[in-house]
């Protein structure tokens, strides 16, 4: 471990009785968030083809880092079966995969995957062509930073596997911290097995001068 994950702060959570784990956070994380014409937003039915075509042409590329790929090839019904999963998950507060559109194109996904008390965790993968243009790192931002619209929220995680460098450039990029380098079971062809764990804290935000300030724009 390099540093702890700061404790969450003391409160009550709101949760109601009877309400689905964690549904409080649920209820207010952004369906949608964008700059221009840059949009990141859950997906609906009707994106199934646009979804389809984009993990089609990306699949080589995913498959060493995302575990969800050895269920492809999908039929565009059985993915539309999929986002309307999705869209169920968002309501008892479950992972919530997003679109990462420009321009209306599909560039890629991204989203709030694994909610816990405090924090929500953020994932990314980028369509085969849109490489390198900075879309994840674009989409992480903007997700950080909306995810402290919530107020119960104190941190923000990023997870990767060791081995998965490009990755890892993105919370650096944002100015995450590594925390905590944790053996894992390996999940996807191109992991090492090493899962790291990056935070970005509503203190970080302190600084609203920064480059790095999840709020303004990379340079
Ligand atoms: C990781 C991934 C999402 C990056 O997407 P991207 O849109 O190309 O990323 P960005 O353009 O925002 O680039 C972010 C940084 O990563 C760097 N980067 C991108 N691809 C890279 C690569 N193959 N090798 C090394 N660095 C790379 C960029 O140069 C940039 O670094 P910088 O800030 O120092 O300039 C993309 O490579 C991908 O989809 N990989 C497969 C899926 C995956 O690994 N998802 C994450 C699982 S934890």
């Amino acid at each position: 471990m390099l540093w702890d994950t700061p404790s969450p702060p003391p409160s009550d959570d709101g949760r109601g009785e009877g309400s689905c784990q964690y549904g409080w956070v649920v209820e207010r994380l952004p369906k949608i968030v964008e700059e221009d014409d840059f949009v990141v937003r859950v997906w609906q039915p009707e994106d199934a083809e646009m979804l389809h075509e984009a993990v089609v042409e990306s699949t080589e590329h995913l498959r060493p880092w995302h575990d969800w790929i050895a269920q492809e090839p999908l039929t565009i019904s059985q993915r539309r079966a999929l986002i309307e999963e999705w869209q169920r998950s968002w309501e008892h507060g479950e992972a919530v995969p997003m679109g990462v559109f420009q321009a209306g194109v599909v560039v890629g996904g991204s989203g709030y995957v694994n909610r816990k008390e405090h924090s929500v965790e953020i994932g990314y993968w980028t369509r085969a062509g849109h490489l390198r243009k900075g879309h994840a790192s674009h989409a992480a931002r903007l997700l950080t930073s909306a995810a402290f619209t919530v107020p119960e929220i104190s941190h923000v995680e990023i997870h990767h596997d060791k081995a998965n460098e490009a990755s890892a450039r993105i919370p650096r990029r944002l100015g995450y911290r590594l925390v905590k380098e944790t053996p894992q079971a390996i999940t996807a062809p191109g992991q090492m097995s090493i899962a790291c764990l990056w935070i970005f804290t509503r203190q970080d935000l302190g600084d609203p001068s920064s480059v790095k300030h999840p709020a303004n724009g990379l340079t």
